[in-house]
């Protein structure tokens, strides 16, 4: 059994994410793993919430509550919506926990202790109007880089460089939008990554089969301008990480806090340990100590393109720098943008669907099929409310969900809900097993490569293949000169629909849940070849016509729902 270690993204806790965030790294990281654990696979799969720095300040601020309080309170929030979606994290942990204060006071003190950081005496933007310094996002400003008007202190949401609050043009303070700022002095650790450019590189280049997207920013922030900079890991805050050097103070960083981008990273390992803490496994150093098991482990990171640099440089110079045999991650699956009907999301404009109105519309599985089957993987996509009704009405309805409930129904009709007994297979079974045989195995091939897109295209091609073969063997026309032919063609069928359930459950989980407690094949494992799949329901086995599985949306809530969503979140 291999064994694989998946982590997605750690969304900000500041708020509820919208659809664009969930396609981007949670819901296609659930993908991986449900597929990897139905294939026998031992999966840890981890996500956890990103809870320090300035977004969860600022929105704490907002929501008039100590921000300690109001992460406790978002994250029971994000976790519960989680779990709407289906997202089967093994913990969905807290980078504010226990744990990962530890280990990034430790990986800090690892790193001083190699010389890969130096103290800087530096000055920064602090602003009089409110009387602290500005950091991160609590400066905007135009880019030096593209020239975007927005760009925050620490990156720019329009070209993905990663900035310092002072090489904004123009800047200004997000909390009173005063432009009175002055440069003061104040002291701050900066990560010495270029001096780990060469050993940096050199990693790069020797992962294999990472995807364009992922390599290209790399390399592009790794020989941009100088090189490889160096990375003020610190910030006058007072919520987030101490800057301690393991557990002694470090003198002259009093008050001080570690930046938010070295800390969440380090939340994937420390949230495997949560996992171990609250009891859910036994054994975290298996999975993320290559002297203590983990070299036989593959790792998976998921992400958006934005997040690349922090995971290909920053993340990796912390863990490298360590000295210590910490696991690295094997692949990078990154994505593209989802765009909303003709624009951008935006959480602060409220536009588009986010994740908690989308459960209280339509189901999980719905969404997931939508977001799953378009997403942005080679380029940019969009979400349009017709594309959406169409994806669900077309795919889920009228092939997926048509073809159970008519040879169920069926064959409720003519033999009661039981697997008929008939006679052998004919040759349009056997031609439709040898395609289904030819299909599956290129559905494997795309999700073992996790292409997505292509993945949804086969799974699809292989429900319409059921259609069509009910279509061209007519059962109910056969019934009438010869049941008993008949009889075989619907066990046929029948027996596709857990072929169907097991194949889909990475997309739908709750459909196919619900096609294989209606089967009764719960049981039913990923198919080994697809003819031995295909006949293992017998005559004689008891089942109960599903309810219907998808219903369609309506032309009358696709108007309301594309008016609902297009303004202002309320
Ligand atoms: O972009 C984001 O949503 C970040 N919160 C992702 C952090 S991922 C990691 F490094 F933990
Ligand atoms: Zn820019």
């Amino acid at each position: 059994m291999a064994r694989h270690l998946i982590t997605s993204a750690i969304p900000y806790i500041n708020g509820i994410k919208h659809l664009g965030n969930l396609v981007g790294s949670q819901l296609p990281a659930d993908l991986y793993a449900r597929y990897l654990r139905r294939r026998g696979n031992e999966v840890l799969f981890l996500c956890a919430t990103d809870e320090h720095g300035t977004p969860a300040e600022l929105a704490a601020a907002k929501a008039g509550k100590p921000v300690a309080d109001y992460c406790a309170e978002m994250h029971a929030v994000q976790a519960e919506i989680a779990d709407g979606f289906r997202l089967s994290f093994d913990h969905f942990g807290r980078s504010s926990s226990d744990q990962n204060h530890r280990l990034t006071q430790h990986f800090a003190a690892r790193l001083a202790d190699a010389d890969l950081i130096r103290e800087v005496s530096e000055t920064q933007m602090y602003s009089k109007a409110d009387g602290r310094f500005l950091p991160d996002r609590y400066i905007e400003g135009t880019c030096p880089n593209c020239g975007f008007d927005s760009a925050r202190g620490d990156q720019c949401d329009n070209c993905t460089k990663q900035l310092d609050p002072v090489d904004l043009i123009n800047p200004h303070s997000t909390i009173s939008g005063s432009t009175d700022l002055e440069m003061r002095e104040t002291k701050h650790l900066y990560l010495r990554q270029s001096q780990m450019k060469d050993q940096l590189e050199e990693w790069i280049d020797t992962r294999e089969g990472w995807p364009v997207l992922t390599t290209s920013i790399a390399k592009k922030w790794l020989n941009d301008g100088d090189g490889l900079q160096d990375r003020g890991i610190t910030r006058d805050l007072d919520w987030g990480i101490p800057v301690k050097r393991g557990e002694s103070d470090w003198p002259g960083m009093e008050g001080k806090v570690f930046y938010v981008w070295f800390d969440a990273p380090i939340e994937y390992i420390a949230c495997a340990q949560e996992w171990v803490d609250a009891g859910k496994g036994a054994d975290w150093e298996r999975w993320w100590r290559t002297d203590k098991g983990a070299d036989d482990v593959t790792y998976t990171q998921f992400m958006g393109k934005d997040n690349v640099p922090f995971h290909t440089l920053s993340f990796p110079a912390t863990i490298l720098g360590s000295g210590e045999p910490w696991k690295l991650v094997d692949y990078i699956k990154s994505f593209n943008y989802l765009n909303y009907d003709g624009g951008q999301f935006s959480t602060s404009r409220g536009r588009g669907v986010f994740m908690d109105q989308a459960l209280e519309i339509l189901p999980a599985d719905y969404w997931r099929w939508w977001l799953l089957s378009h997403v942005p993987e080679t380029s940019d996509s969009e979400f349009t409310w017709e594309s959406f009704q169409s994806g669900v009405n077309k795919d889920l309805a009228d092939v997926l969900g048509n073809f159970v409930s008519r040879v169920t129904k069926f064959c409720r009709s003519k033999f009661g809900e039981v697997v008929p007994e008939g006679g052998d297979l004919g040759a349009p079974e056997k031609a439709l097993i040898a395609t289904l045989q030819d299909r599956l195995t290129a559905y494997q091939s795309h999700m073992d490569s996790i292409e997505i897109r292509k993945a949804a295209v086969e799974l699809r091609a292989i429900w319409v293949a059921g259609n069509e073969y009910l279509q061209e063997a007519a059962p109910w026309s056969t019934f009438k000169n010869d049941p008993e032919a008949a009889a075989a063609q619907i066990r046929f069928a029948l027996n596709l629909i857990p072929f169907y359930a097991v194949l889909s459950a990475p997309f739908i989980p709750d459909a196919a849940a619900r096609m294989l407690v209606d089967m009764k094949a719960d049981d039913c494992a990923w198919p080994a070849s697809v003819e031995e799949a295909l006949t293992q329901l017998k005559a004689g086995h008891a089942f109960t016509v599903p309810e219907v599985l998808f219903a369609k949306i309506t032309d009358e809530q696709r108007e309301d729902w594309q008016q609902r969503f297009a303004g202002k979140r309320n």
